[in-house]
């Protein structure tokens, strides 16, 4: 009897560590990261807004951090044709985009990765699409800030804490009205009286 106690206890010791070190193993390697907002889709009239403020051309490269269904970036491609790039760190999000991207026929100019954003280099885009948080855009600002000179991120409902925005738009969209902040690079410092 204490003899099958004594192995009951160290299998399960064992199964505890297992566990343990797998859990410790795929946070390390970042499989564990989970979305720091969750998914809440920008209005159809909204996205539009957006990318008109940001004067998309097809020669632009847009990133939307955090792509959701993916709807920034398809409606960027199907509208001006030009290359984009959804982001999302969730793989359920993921699949809603490729499906999305799939389903309106912009393969050929829009990828989809699941990544998070606070890892990507920004550089090869020239327009920047968020719908985050106030705190996670201000700690985008120094992946933002070695965008190249004339890039323009637009902002729907939160701005860049501390940063002024060229252009701050009300859009009504489903009865509610939404805000949106337009800023070119490099962001330029709010003075200290505002
Ligand atoms: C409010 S939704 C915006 C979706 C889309 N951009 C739109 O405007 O319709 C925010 C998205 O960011 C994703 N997200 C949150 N934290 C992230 C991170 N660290 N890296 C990548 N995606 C993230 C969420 O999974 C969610 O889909």
């Amino acid at each position: 009897m204490k003899q099958r106690l004594v192995q009951l206890s160290l299998g399960l010791t064992t199964v505890g560590l297992t566990l343990g070190l797998a859990l410790l193993l795929s946070c390390a390697s970042g499989q564990e990261r989970r979305p720091d907002v969750i998914f809440v889709p920008t209005p159809q009239p909204v996205v539009e807004r957006m990318l008109e403020l940001a004067k998309v051309t097809k020669a632009d490269v847009v990133y939307d951090l955090g792509c959701g269904d993916g709807r920034i970036v398809v409606t960027a491609a199907k509208k001006y044709g030009c290359k984009a790039v959804g982001f999302d760190i969730d793989p359920v999000r993921v699949k809603e985009s490729l499906e999305n991207v799939r389903k309106n026929g912009v393969e050929d100019l829009v990828k989809i990765e699941q990544k998070d954003i606070f890892t990507l280099d920004l550089s090869g885009a020239s327009v920047i699409t968020l719908y985050l948080l106030t705190s996670l855009n201000e700690k985008l600002v120094p992946q933002l800030q070695k965008m190249k000179p004339g890039s323009r991120i637009v902002s729907h409902s939160f701005e860049i804490p501390g940063y002024e925005p060229d252009k701050v738009e009300r859009v009504n969209a489903d009865g509610f009205e939404r805000t949106v902040y337009l800023y070119t690079i490099p962001l330029r410092k709010k003075s200290q009286q505002e």
